[in-house]
C-alpha cells in the first residue's frame, strides 16, 4: 500500500486550519478519496485562507468551532460518524505560553479532554467492525520530554516527561489524558511527539518564517540568548506522511517519535537563511546577516531537542523525503512566492504580539 492512502475513508480532524494542520488536510485530500470534516476555532494562527485550493472540493467540509465545545463535538460525530480523529488544535506557540498560560490550559488541556470525552461515548456506541478500526491520534510535540545538554542521548519513547514551559506541560497533561483514555477505557489511541516542523503556512510568530518575513522587509532578525541553542526541523509534509503512517499501522496505546535528524543552532539556522536569501533575492540594502541581533533570551529556554527515529522508522518503514537544505530552499521559496499570504497575516493582532513580545527585549 502506498505509504501515503490512509486506511480510513471519514476523518474529523482538528485545527486543520492551522500550519501543520492544514498542511495535512490539503495533502490527505490529493492522496485519498475519502471525505474530512475540518473543525477549527480560527483563533489568531488559524487561517481559512490557507484551505483556498479546497474551495471546490466537497469532500472537504470546514466547520468553525472549539475542541472543548462539547455539544458541537457530539453533534459533529452523530451526524459525520468519521473513523478516525486527527487532533491537531492547539495553542502552539512557546512564547504567547509565557506571557498568557492559561488559554494553553484552555485548549491544550481542557479542550482536548473533552474532545477525548465525546469520542470516548461515540466510540461506546458504534458496532464492533467500527470500534476496531477506530482511531483516536493526538498530534504532540517533543517539547513534552524538556531540554538535552550537548552530549544528551536522543529523546527516545522511553524518555521521562519532564516539560518546561507553560506549552510543553499544557501538551504533556493532553498526552497524559490521551494515555489514560486508553488504559482506563480502552479508546484506541495514538500520539505522535514530533520535533520542530517548518514550511509552507506557518504563522510568522515562529523563528523560521519570521526570520523570512523581517528579511523581506529588512528588519532586525532577533536571535535569543547566544544561539546556541539547538533544535531538529523536519519538513511538514514529512511530519504529515509520518501522521498518516502511524494512522494506518501504528500499534494502539503507542507513542511514536517523528523528527528529521536534522539538528542545528539557532544562529546556524539563521545564517543559512540569509545566504539562500542572498542568493535568490538579493537585498539593495546589502547582505541579510547585516540584520542579526541578539536579543534578551526567553525564560526557561530549552538548550537542545533532538529525537531518536528509530521506533517509527523501524515499526512503520517512515522516513523522511526532504534533506534540510532541500526543505529550507522550497520553504524559502514558497513564502517569496506567497507574498500576498504574508501580507494577509501581518495584520493588527500580528504587529501587536510583535510589539508584545519584542520590544522590551
Ligand atoms: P498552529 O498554531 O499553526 O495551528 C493551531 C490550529 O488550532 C489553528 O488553526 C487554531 O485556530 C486551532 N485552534 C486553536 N485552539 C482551538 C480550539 N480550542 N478549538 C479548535 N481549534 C483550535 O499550530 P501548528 O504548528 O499547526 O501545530 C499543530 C499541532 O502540532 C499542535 O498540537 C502542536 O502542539 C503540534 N506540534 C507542532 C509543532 C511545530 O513545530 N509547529 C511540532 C510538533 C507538534
Ligand atoms: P520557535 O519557532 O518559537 O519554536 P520552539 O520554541 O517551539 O522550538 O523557536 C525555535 C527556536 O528559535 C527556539 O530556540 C527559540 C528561538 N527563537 C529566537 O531565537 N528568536 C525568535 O524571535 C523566535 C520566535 C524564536
Amino acid at each position: 500500500m502506498n505509504k501515503n492512502l490512509a486506511k480510513y475513508s471519514s476523518l474529523l480532524v482538528t485545527g486543520g486550519a492551522g500550519f501543520i494542520g492544514s498542511n495535512f488536510v490539503i495533502n490527505w485530500l490529493a492522496e485519498n478519496a475519502g471525505t474530512m470534516i475540518n473543525l477549527d476555532l480560527l483563533t489568531y494562527s488559524g487561517n481559512l485562507m490557507n484551505l483556498t485550493s479546497l474551495k471546490e472540493d466537497q469532500r472537504h467540509l470546514f466547520v468553525k468551532g472549539d475542541i472543548g465545545d462539547r455539544e458541537l463535538i457530539k453533534q459533529l460525530l452523530e451526524k459525520h460518524r468519521p473513523h478516525a480523529i486527527v487532533n491537531f488544535a492547539a495553542e502552539s506557540h512557546v512564547d504567547r505560553s509565557i506571557i498568557g498560560p492559561e488559554t494553553f490550559v484552555e485548549t491544550n488541556v481542557v479542550g482536548t479532554f473533552r474532545l477525548l470525552d465525546e469520542c470516548l461515548k461515540y466510540w461506546n456506541t458504534l458496532a464492533d467492525d467500527d470500534k476496531r478500526n477506530f482511531r483516536f491520534l493526538h498530534v504532540s510535540t517533543d517539547e513534552v520530554y524538556g531540554s538535552l545538554d550537548e552530549a544528551d542521548p536522543k529523546f527516545t519513547e522511553e524518555k521521562q516527561y519532564e516539560p518546561n514551559s507553560p506549552y510543553s506541560a499544557s501538551k504533556a497533561a493532553s498526552d497524559h489524558f490521551v494515555r489514560a483514555y486508553h488504559h482506563t477505557f480502552g479508546l484506541p489511541v495514538l500520539t505522535t511527539n514530533c520535533s520542530n516542523n517548518y514550511g509552507p503556512y506557518q504563522y510568522p510568530e515562529k523563528l523560521i518564517p519570521l526570520v523570512i518575513a523581517n528579511c523581506m522587509d529588512w528588519k532586525p532578525l532577533p536571535i535569543y540568548g547566544d544561539g546556541m541553542n539547538v533544535r531538529d526541523w523536519l519538513y511538514v509534509s514529512d511530519h504529515c506522511d509520518a501522521i498518516t503512517a502511524v494512522l494506518n499501522s501504528g500499534e494502539i496505546g503507542e507513542t511514536y517519535n517523528i523528527g528529521g535528524n536534522n539538528e542545528i543552532t539557532n544562529l546556524d539556522l539563521v545564517k543559512t537563511i540569509c545566504s539562500i536569501l542572498n542568493e535568490i533575492s538579493p537585498s539593495s540594502h546589502g547582505n541579510y546577516q547585516e540584520l542579526i541581533t541578539f536579543v534578551t533570551d526567553r525564560p526557561g529556554h530549552d538548550r537542545r531537542y533532538a529525537i531518536d527515529t528509530t521506533k517509527v522508522e523501524t515499526s512503520l518503514g517512515w522516513s523522511p523525503n526532504e534533506s534540510f537544505q532541500t526543505g529550507i530552499r522550497k520553504t524559502i521559496e514558497w513564502y517569496l512566492e506567497n507574498i500576498d499570504w504574508v501580507a494577509a497575516v501581518k495584520d493588527g493582532s500580528y504587529k501587536d504580539w510583535l510589539n508584545t513580545n519584542y520590544s522590551a527585549r
